[in-house]
């Protein structure tokens, strides 16, 4: 037995659990051995099983000596681990289009910016370009999620009071995903290249409603009476790449964009958008001054139209998005998907907000070969589920089904549209686990299992809040946890699950941490976990967005193993800017380079007193960016 960090008895030996189960990446990869019979280390106990593939020549073993940044940062870098190189790939405000000029902060239009790279770069996915049946990792398209603006770090002389009609425009144009065609150079530098294979999706690209809640009343606009056409989608943060080549793209932190929640009714949409942190009044934003649409008392149903997951086809720049209603509403944070056993489709997500809950979405159908034009249908149809993380580290994916256990009409749930769009009322009801933020979740396919960051709970325990469970162990969580999960049978379509604690991330001399049972002396020490990564070794790679308000450092990339002697034994790989989440880790297809996106670098000052002004320092403004990290 390992050590664990509650005194929940593990009985089962999980051989099963470490059963490698080889992901297609993984297959792509040459030396890939099964360790056999080798004595293998998980959260679950010792047993005996294949081991991970072997990190023999893989660029990103974890086998280097972990980056110790300098304390505190110079205000205009980031820092790599020894060993490692990289590059600034694409800045905000860069031109996708032939023929644009160059970004000019004091020459902004939201025409231009509709065809420049958008602000506050998040999630990242890499799709290949395959050429007579090889794939080299050296071409392809990487989409970007751009999560919020912030006109502070966007305009000069800007006003939060009182923006600008043309401010708002540019900041509408500069949010939702940016897909751009991406090549790797001979020398190993990465460059994107403008033209017809970019596309930009942004806050009012037309996206069609699909799945069970389309059409649905509480859907209509006056703008859509139809209500199955958006215009837009907002706050994409996390996401997940599909078993038939789409990219699924998550609304998050939708509610800063509503105002005026006091002027509906007393009744179940007002009670949730106050859950959802809409504004009674005025928003901070103040986009209702020019546009109807967030202003709820004149369209309340539009927020019921934003917190979806979105799919989209990255090989076709022409397709409409969709906004897959089957998948709940909340405030998603990521959309990880795996293949269930039968060949079913999996998709993961949190809802990140305190003591809001896990989710998992199972296909009706199987993937079928042939893509996207294969697979339309595919996410309309199937079950979606919420967590329930019992105290004896046993799990339970609750149905969210209409008419089944308390979702029935005596119980003010009307239809299975309604569910979803109420899916945080349904998860209440069905008593599913309230957690610390769930930020993202990122099965590992390699090793059979899935990890969840838990960002941060400064409530947790506190008066009038919920209390610590085993699952959320530690009130005011403010350095936060990573649970690690194994779905009964390790198949993703399951409906219980095993569960236990990775990290109880933070400084590592408190005795409140847990790094897998590694020696804490020899760890990189981590908070906030947020972004998750895991590679076709099976490895962990972790992005943290917070952690300096916690711990000395500006927020990190660290990776771990997660079975064997080293579990636990986190490395720290990058450090960003000052100000900056990291965000968006993803590999290209030959895991020979990872793409980080910088969030936010110098959040704090403005355009006119900037505290940052990453990566260009002779530049006038810091700017989000996307990084592509290599050996050097
Ligand atoms: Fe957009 Fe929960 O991070
Ligand atoms: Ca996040
Ligand atoms: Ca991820
Ligand atoms: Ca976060």
């Amino acid at each position: 037995m390992t050590s664990t960090p509650h005194s929940v008895a593990r009985t089962e030996t999980f051989e099963a659990v470490l059963t490698r189960r080889v992901s297609r990446r993984s297959m792509l990869r040459a030396g890939v051995v099964v360790g056999a019979g080798a004595a293998v280390h998980s959260a679950f106990g010792t047993g005996t099983a294949a081991a991970a593939p072997a990190a023999d020549g893989h660029p990103f073993a974890l086998d280097f000596p972990p980056l110790e940044p300098p304390v505190p940062m110079p205000f205009d870098d980031t820092a790599l681990a020894a060993g490692f190189t990289s590059e600034v790939l694409i800045r905000w405000g860069d031109g996708l289009f032939d023929g644009m000029p160059a970004f000019d902060v004091d020459a902004q239009t939201a025409k231009l910016q509709a065809q420049r790279f958008g602000f506050n770069s998040d999630w990242t996915a890499f799709f290949p370009l395959v050429r007579g049946g090889v794939d080299t990792g050296r071409d392809g398209l990487l989409w970007v999620n751009h999560e919020y603006t912030d006109g502070l770090m966007m305009f000069r002389s800007y006003d939060p009071d009182n923006p600008t009609k043309q401010q708002v425009d540019i900041e509408l144009a500069a949010h939702g995903g940016s897909l751009v065609r991406v090549l790797q150079g001979g020398g190993g530098t990465w460059r994107f290249l403008r033209g017809e294979r970019n596309r930009r999706v942004t806050a009012y690209t037309p996206i069609q409603l699909t799945g069970p809640a389309a059409g649905d009343p509480a859907l209509r606009t006056s703008a859509d009476p139809t209500g199955r056409l958006v215009l837009g989608t907002l706050n994409n943060c996390g996401g997940g790449v599909t078993g038939w080549g789409t990219l699924l793209t998550a609304e998050e932190n939708f509610d800063q964009y509503f105002a005026n929640n006091d002027a509906l009714p007393e009744g179940k949409y007002k009670a949730l958008n106050q859950r959802f942190g809409v504004p009674g009044g005025e928003s901070g934003r103040k986009w209702e001054r020019f546009y109807s649409r967030f202003d709820l008392a004149q369209e309340p149903n539009e927020p019921h139209r934003f917190g979806w997951v979105v799919e989209i086809d990255p090989f076709d720049p022409q397709s409409r998005p969709r906004k897959r209603t089957a998948l709940g509403r909340l405030k998603h944070e990521a959309a990880a998907g795996v293949s269930a056993k039968d060949g079913r489709w999996t998709v993961y997500s949190g809802d990140d907000a305190r003591f809001e809950f896990v989710y998992k979405f199972v296909t009706r159908d199987r993937v079928r070969d042939g893509g996207f034009a294969a697979n339309r249908d595919l996410l309309d149809h199937g079950t979606l589920y919420v967590a329930r993380f019992n105290d004896d580290g046993s799990g339970d994916w609750l149905p969210l089904v209409f008419g089944t256990g308390p979702l029935t009409r005596a119980n003010g749930f009307t239809s299975q549209a309604d569910i979803l769009i109420r899916a945080r009322d349904a998860g209440t009801a069905l008593g599913a686990t309230a957690m610390d933020r769930p930020e993202d979740i990122e099965p590992n396919p390699v090793i059979g299992s899935v990890y969840i960051a838990l960002t941060n709970n400064d409530r947790r325990g506190t008066e009038g809040n919920p209390p610590t469970d085993p699952a959320n162990p530690r009130p005011v969580n403010t350095a936060g946890h990573v649970i690690e999960l194994v779905e009964d049978g390790q198949d993703a379509a399951a409906t219980s699950f095993r569960w236990d604690i990775l990290l109880l991330c933070g400084d590592p001399e408190d005795p409140s941490t847990y790094y897998g049972g590694f020696d804490k002396s020899q760890v990189s020490e981590i908070a906030a976990p947020d972004n998750l990564a895991v590679d076709s070794l099976g490895q962990l790679w972790i992005a943290t967005d917070g952690a300096p308000r916690v711990l000395p450092m500006n927020d990190a990339v660290v990776g771990l193993p997660v079975i064997g002697p080293e579990r636990g034994r986190t490395r720290q790989l990058f450090a960003g800017v000052f100000g900056s989440e990291l965000t968006g880790i993803y590999f290209n297809s030959t895991e020979t380079t990872m793409f980080v996106a910088v969030q936010h670098p110098g959040e704090g000052g403005t355009v006119d007193e900037p505290t940052s002004r990453w990566p260009d320092p002779a530049g006038e403004v810091a700017r989000s960016s996307v990084v592509a990290i290599r050996p050097a």
